[in-house]
């Protein structure tokens, strides 16, 4: 059974089970329009809508039946009618809700009415971009999301396109387009088609990158996901050999993902990397990103929060499809232990953030897609065991401070990072900065570089980087009691060491 035909057999229970209010989360309109259709036809329903545009319109042409009328009269009218056998569609629902009490209590006393008045026979249909679901009526209302196109639908999309002029289209073109367009609606995949033809005349393998762009489009607009486009090289990580061979090994599978899948490879999942302050998580995610050739998506969970119901989890849910419409790609969720924050304790935003954290995980268990989660933390402590069970992520990554040779190399990529190529002994100044972060190797060397310039212009030395050394508390000083902590719980879990 095809997702749409599954929705439409959960709706439809719903509907005979006498549920007062359903909503149904959709970009496509007309979409839901052809479902709320079929439902009225099996079910022996009469339509009544509103839209916010026009006020009551007929169904089926969207001509208004009555002068201009708020959603809230409206439903004073709906309230007075004799509702037997109506579906009562509200469209542009989340705007026609949000701050509006006058329209929410009298929601309220219409799903009442439905409830508890047995002569009355409805269904109240919201339909909207994006779920707003007003506290007060939680619940009385049940939420959809119609689902994207599957590939088999975005298949017949194109090929119904391409037809239509005559045309035809080589399969490995009409393969490679399928997967680009996933993620987009109907809607979407029908305009970008459009724009290919006219720009050469036919549909083709070139018109991959047109899809591309539109998505990076699509997310920029999102607000909810970030792309981060300055990566980082990823010779440009000093030390963490391990974590760094093991990157290499999922960049080649990744790269030759369909070779690999075929071989009886397991498509990558993801890595969490977790450990001390400034030595390298973020550098890593930013690294491994310019290493796979993969766009940088950043989730910033604490922005997904919302203060309506199903809010949050709407606004999740729509980060992660579009980090699966973008796929391949890799996701970033950086300080995952602020992200999930509250989780345990009883207030409500920990409720959602638990909720969040249980859709997340369920997401990364079940995700077929091409999105390589990259999560960085300091704090396990304070994040869920569930996360750190072996299956959700590939591999955990512990990153202590650099040792000597790694101290020796960050030396070094940080004064070439800056065309410092003076022959400085870097041996010497790694057996002086035991206990220093790769961030604070970053901060002597930059420091060296201002002072040798503001003296005599001249390059730094050896004896003016260990002068400086030598003035610099290292983190690990600073932050003795917390750290000794983190080095304690990383033992006790038994963690793979990224150097
Ligand atoms: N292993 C390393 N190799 C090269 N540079 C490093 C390394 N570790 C840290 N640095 C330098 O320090 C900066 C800060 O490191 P980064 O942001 O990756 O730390 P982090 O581990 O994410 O720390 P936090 O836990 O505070 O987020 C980097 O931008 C980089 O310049
Ligand atoms: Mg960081």
């Amino acid at each position: 059974m095809t997702n749409t035909e599954n929705l439409y057999k959960n709706i439809r229970a719903h509907i005979e089970s006498h549920y007062p209010m359903l909503y149904l989360v959709t970009f496509e309109e007309q979409k839901a329009d052809d479902l709320i259709r079929k439902l009225a036809k099996d079910d022996n329903r009469k339509i009544f809508e509103w839209n916010l545009a026009r006020g009551v319109v007929n169904f089926e042409h969207k001509q208004p039946l009555i002068n201009y009328q708020d959603l809230a009269n409206t439903l004073e009218s709906w309230l007075n009618d004799e509702l037997t056998n109506h579906f009562l569609i509200i469209k542009d629902a989340h705007l026609a809700i949000r701050e509006n009490p006058l329209v929410v209590a009298r929601l309220k006393a219409l799903a009442q009415k439905i409830l508890h008045d047995a002569d009355t026979t409805a269904t109240v249909i919201f339909v909207s971009s994006q779920a707003c679901i007003p506290p007060e009526l939680e619940k009385f209302i049940t939420l959809f999301e119609l689902p994207l196109p599957d590939e088999a639908a975005i298949n017949a999309v194109i090929k119904a396109f391409v037809e239509q002029f005559d045309d035809n289209i080589e399969t490995k073109d009409l393969n490679d387009l399928t997967m680009a367009f996933r993620g987009l609606s109907e809607h979407e995949i029908t305009q970008l088609l459009y724009r290919g033809y006219q720009q050469n005349g036919q549909i083709d393998g070139n018109d991959v990158a047109l899809v591309l762009q539109e998505k990076e489009q699509i997310i920029k607009k999102s607000g909810i996901l970030d792309m981060i486009v300055t990566v980082e090289q990823f010779d440009n990580v000093g030390g963490l050999t391990q974590l760094k061979t093991w990157l290499k090994q999922k960049a080649d599978v990744l790269h030759n993902l369909n070779e690999a899948l075929a071989f009886g490879v397991e498509a990558p999942k993801g890595v969490m990397i977790v450990g001390m302050p400034g030595c390298g998580k973020s550098l890593t995610a930013k690294a491994t990103a310019s290493l796979f050739k993969l766009p940088l998506l950043r989730l910033d969970v604490g922005s997904l929060m919302g203060k309506y119901v199903g809010e949050s989890e709407s606004n999740m849910r729509r980060a992660l499809k579009l980090a699966e419409a973008v796929s391949p790609c890799v996701l970033w969720v950086d300080e995952l232990e602020k992200a999930f924050v509250g989780i345990g304790s009883s207030s409500t935003s920990s409720e959602v953030a638990t909720r969040l954290f249980g859709y997340f995980l369920t997401w990364m268990n079940d995700k077929t897609d091409a999105v390589f989660v990259l999560a960085t933390a300091n704090d396990i402590s304070a994040l869920p065991p569930e996360l750190l069970r072996k299956g959700r992520f590939d591999e955990i990554f512990y990153v202590d401070f650099p040792n000597k040779s790694e101290r020796e190399n960050i030396f070094s990529i940080h004064l070439k990072k800056r065309n410092q190529h003076a022959d400085i002994d870097l041996k010497k100044l790694a057996e002086k900065t035991d206990g220093f972060s790769g961030a604070d190797i970053e901060a002597v060397v930059k420091e060296a570089i201002e002072m040798a310039f503001v003296n005599n212009r001249v390059a730094p030395t050896t004896e003016s980087l260990i002068d400086i050394i030598s003035n610099t508390h290292p983190l690990k000083e600073v932050m003795k009691h917390k750290i000794k902590e983190y080095e304690e719980k990383f033992k006790d879990l038994k963690i793979k060491a990224a150097s």
